[in-house]
């Protein structure tokens, strides 16, 4: 399918889903306001792929990212329960130790650039339309 449309209603603050969008694993997390004033007090300069966290996302709560790895495209870890996250309580990547940080930029290891960003919208306010 060329969309992929995801009721995000019931999601709640904290939880991390998963959905399939081009039969690549997207990551959708419902940020809580301290995760996302967290993440947007720290400096951007010293990061490899310097990205504001307002750059990544329409909406502070909701963060979608594809969820492959940009070093040689394995799965990261930290979408469920128990998973290990990294340092920066993002996302692990357990090939070669890409850490990735709750805007799902690269923090450490090998990966050369943020988790990208795929193009989607809010249909309404609970829907979310990827691609
Ligand atoms: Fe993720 Fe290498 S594929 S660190």
């Amino acid at each position: 399918l060329a969309t992929t449309e995801v009721d995000i209603s019931p999601i709640e603050e904290g939880q991390r889903i998963t959905v399939i969008w081009r039969g690549k694993p997207v990551f959708i997390e419902y940020r809580s306001e301290n995760t996302v004033q967290k993440i947007r007090s720290e400096k951007i300069e010293d990061l490899r792929d310097p990205q504001t966290d307002q750059d990544r996302v329409q909406k502070a709560q909701w963060l979608v990212a594809i969820g492959v790895c940009t070093h040689l495209g394995c799965i990261p870890m930290g979408q469920k329960e128990g998973d290990p996250r990294g340092d920066w309580g993002g996302w692990f990547c357990p090939c070669h130790g890409s850490h990735y940080d709750q805007s799902g930029r690269i923090r450490k290891g090998p990966a050369p650039r943020n988790l990208a960003i795929p193009p989607y919208t809010f249909k309404a306010n609970d829907i979310l339309q990827i691609g």
